[in-house]
């Protein structure tokens, strides 16, 4: 499409509603893009929701506004499909902060150990792992496994937090993170407690989820929000998009240095476009790795729902 960059949104907005529909094709996205994506996606959630939306899905292209791993993982839990990404770029840096070879260390280590993998991380990860979680399920879904050892990947932070929710388990951290959320200035955090109701999502450092009343998904923190006048989320920006537009009486409070993905920021509707136009961006899985990974992600659907 020549000069979509001129167009004005509205018409963008109709260019899509036509190629979605000769195309056969439907938009997921995280609640960390751009504002101008969701406002075009059909469905918008969390990791866990867009997980358990992909096995659903019936049209034949489905767009993953996200970073590289969920779209990963829309093929894998629903192969037949054309998965499409608006940038093959957007990559989420804590996915590639373990090894293959630390898993196989750890299980020459243990008899008993289930290696439990937070859905931020790669396909080949997945495939070495006896079941995903996201952050909305991961005590939950741990608490239901029969090992006593549980070696956490990547996220240290998340697994910190399920550590102290189950003290029978044996959790074992990986020193992998999100740098968008472990970078989160303490003191600026502090300046709010006891003043607001402070909602923290568990990819923060330890100190900064010991300041918060409340700890979830962007899902459960987007539910959570409902409930106060006066909030301070501690989580990526693209969350107040939907916070805003959910609740625009509540007086949500921001950190001096929001908190940005600049991964979920490289996309924007004419990338989205695009990538429907030319169908391009596909998202392809060795067949060996997708095969393997399906099962801890279907696992997680099971115990995490
Ligand atoms: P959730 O939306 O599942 O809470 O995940 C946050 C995140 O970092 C996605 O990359
Ligand atoms: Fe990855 Fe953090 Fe960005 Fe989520 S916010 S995609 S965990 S870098």
């Amino acid at each position: 499409m020549e000069n979509l960059e001129k167009l004005n949104f509205d018409e963008k907005v109709e260019i899509l509603k036509k190629l979605k529909e000769e195309k056969d094709a439907v938009i997921l996205a995280h609640y960390y893009v751009n504002e101008d994506i969701q406002a075009i996606a059909d469905y918008i959630g969390d990791s866990f929701f867009l997980a358990q939306k992909a096995t659903e899905l019936k049209e034949k292209t489905i767009v993953m506004a996200g970073v590289y791993f969920m779209g990963e993982s829309v093929k894998i839990l629903n192969p037949s499909k054309n998965v499409l990404m608006p940038d093959l770029g957007a990559d989420c840096p804590m996915a590639h902060m373990v090894s293959v070879e630390k898993i196989k260390e750890m299980r020459a280590k243990y008899d008993d150990l289930a290696v439990v993998t937070y859905i931020n991380s790669t396909a080949e990860i997945k495939a070495y792992s006896d079941i995903c979680v996201t952050s909305s399920n991961a005590a939950k879904i741990v608490n239901q496994l029969k090992e006593k050892n549980i070696f956490f990947v990547p996220d240290k932070n998340l697994g910190d937090y399920i550590k102290k929710s189950l003290p029978d388990k044996n959790v074992i951290l990986n020193d992998g993170y999100c740098p968008v959320h472990d970078e989160i200035d303490l003191d600026d955090v502090r300046a709010f407690k006891g003043k607001v109701k402070i909602l923290a999502h568990p990819e923060c450092r330890k100190e900064v989820l010991d300041l918060a009343d409340f700890i979830g998904s962007t899902k459960a923190i987007i539910k959570e929000a409902g409930k106060y006048d006066d909030v301070l989320v501690v989580t990526e920006e693209g969350i107040f998009t939907e916070l805003k537009k959910k609740y625009p009486n509540i007086n949500f409070r921001k950190l001096r240095k929001s908190p940005i993905c600049n991964d979920m920021k490289k996309l924007n509707i004419d990338k989205v476009i695009r990538v429907i136009e030319n169908n391009e961006n596909q998202v392809e899985v060795d067949k060996e790795i997708r095969e393997k990974a399906l099962i801890p992600l279907k696992r997680m659907l099971e115990l995490g729902a």
